[in-house]
């Protein structure tokens, strides 16, 4: 599908975030996955499920979701190639268990279903309602019934951007009201985000299950 201009414009956005800046440096960044890691264990997923983390960019929860259960089948999605790239490269044998997606999510056409749907830091950049209704359309066609999603984004008290880009900030109930119809908050939590350079960034996580 053709890109129009705000796409085009998103993904050379992130693609000169990637490749220009040292992964370890980027605000985001964690050496551990510890609060998706406890969402997961929550939802309970069984063997072979099928995991899909939106915007997965560089980070570390594909091979910690490996490590964590062999059988589960792991896509990392992510609009930027240049990070794709990285996290491919950095999780070396595993690399080849992980299905990796060029894609911008308002646009994505999954031909799969997923048991788990993960997205730590990407939602909130999407400041227009068009995008933010794709999105949870995507959302609600990738995702079984009883499927959980597990959603981060900057709580109420957290900064109002990231990576210079304007930011919605959420609670529980007005994360749940965005992403719609059709999933129950099953959990959430706020949790403060040290940053490579210090400074302290509060998220909101919520639990989400597929009604
Ligand atoms: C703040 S980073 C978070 C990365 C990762 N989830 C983490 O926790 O380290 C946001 C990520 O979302 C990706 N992204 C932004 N907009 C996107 C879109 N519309 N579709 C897919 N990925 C997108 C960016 O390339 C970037 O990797």
């Amino acid at each position: 599908m053709a890109e129009d201009n705000n796409q085009t414009t998103r993904r050379q956005h992130w693609e000169t975030v990637y490749q220009t800046k040292p992964v370890e440096q980027l605000s985001w960044f964690q050496k551990d996955a510890g609060m998706s890691l406890r969402f997961v264990r929550q939802a309970q997923l069984p063997d072979k499920a099928h995991i899909v983390d939106v915007g997965g960019g560089t980070s570390v929860l594909a091979g910690v979701l490996l490590r964590e259960n062999a059988t589960w089948s792991i896509s990392v999605l992510d609009i930027s190639a240049a990070s794709l790239h990285h996290a491919r490269a950095s999780l070396g044998d595993l690399a080849h268990r992980v299905q990796w997606v060029e894609a911008d999510v308002t646009q994505w056409r999954p031909d799969f279903a997923a048991d788990l749907w993960h997205d730590r830091a990407m939602f909130h950049f999407l400041v227009a309602e068009g995008d933010r209704k794709a999105y949870a359309d995507t959302l609600r066609t990738v995702l079984r019934p009883g499927g959980h999603a597990i959603i981060a984004t900057f709580s109420l008290h957290g900064p109002t951007q990231c990576s210079h880009l304007p930011i919605v900030r959420y609670d529980a109930s007005t994360l749940l009201a965005a992403i719609g119809d059709g999933l129950t908050l099953r959990d959430q939590c706020v949790m403060q985000h040290q940053t490579p350079s210090g400074k302290v960034q509060e998220f909101q996580f919520c639990l989400m299950q597929r009604v």
